[in-house]
């Protein structure tokens, strides 16, 4: 199975930039499974919830989703990325899937990061778990994976390949992913973005690139620069992430101790 990410540098509200460059970059390549950044096509940095609410699209009649859409069914892949999703009064930092057959699902956010606190509402669908074909996938968005819960519990449900949306700013996620996937024996493949935002006067966000794709006993297969573009693509086998056999006396998920962890 092929699966990468496309590590770039959204421009803040230029939607429709940010889309043709995804397309023109994804119509080169091939792949079974593209992951990109959180809010890949809006940016990140919101200052006020007007803005939020006029760049939020619906799910799946929007017109990024549907873009991913025709995207994903012409090159025949999955893609997974990141968007501010509006439904009814409320807009959540939401990520979809989308794949050769159509609209596959959303999952939306549930742990919210900074100040998005301030601007989406915390996700409401819990941790979702799609069956692709030659894997099952399941989604989880950026500081998510602060939480370690977020990452056992699409392995308890069957993920093997964990899609990671991300914007980050704090440093330590690229070195975390690993234990994620040693713990979980999953493949994780984060997709970062690079660059830095500064709007109405606040802070510079600067985000830390290094995206990556880490396998099931914590071996990153690959990192890409903090700065640059990087469309990365390579070969895993998800039959990896099946057998959680530790030792033949320890089974990862099966030996779990579940009446002592609360
Ligand atoms: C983050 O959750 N965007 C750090």
């Amino acid at each position: 199975m092929r699966v990468g990410f496309f590590q770039f540098a959204p421009q803040f509200g230029e939607v429709s930039h940010n889309l043709d460059k995804v397309v023109e970059t994804l119509d080169r390549a091939d792949a079974d499974l593209i992951v990109l950044p959180e809010l890949f096509a809006s940016g990140y940095q919101f200052v006020s919830q007007q803005e939020v609410i006029t760049l939020s699209e619906l799910v799946p009649n929007g017109p990024t989703t549907q873009r991913l859409i025709d995207l994903a069914k012409r090159r025949r892949m999955v893609i997974v990325a990141g968007l501010p999703e509006r439904a009814g009064a409320a807009c959540y930092n939401s990520a979809v899937v989308v794949g050769p057959s159509g609209f596959i699902g959303c999952y939306r956010k549930t742990h919210l990061f900074f100040e998005e606190t301030l601007f989406f509402a915390p996700g409401d669908t819990g941790f979702q778990v799609w069956d692709i074909g030659p894997a099952k996938i399941g989604v989880m968005i950026c500081f998510d994976w602060y939480y370690p819960e977020a990452a056992r519990t699409l392995a308890l449900k069957g993920a093997e390949i964990i899609c990671h949306p991300s914007n980050l700013v704090l440093p330590n996620c690229p070195d975390s992913m690993p234990v994620r996937c040693l713990e979980n024996r999953v493949f994780a493949v984060t997709c970062n973005r690079t660059g830095s935002e500064a709007r109405g006067g606040k802070d510079r966000l600067t985000f830390i690139g290094n995206s990556e794709v880490v396998a099931p006993r914590g071996a990153i297969l690959h990192r890409a620069p903090r700065e640059q573009d990087e469309l990365c693509i390579l070969e895993i086998d998800p039959a990896d992430a099946r057998n959680k056999a530790v030792t033949p006396y320890n089974d990862l998920l099966r030996d779990r101790r579940e009446s002592l962890y609360r």
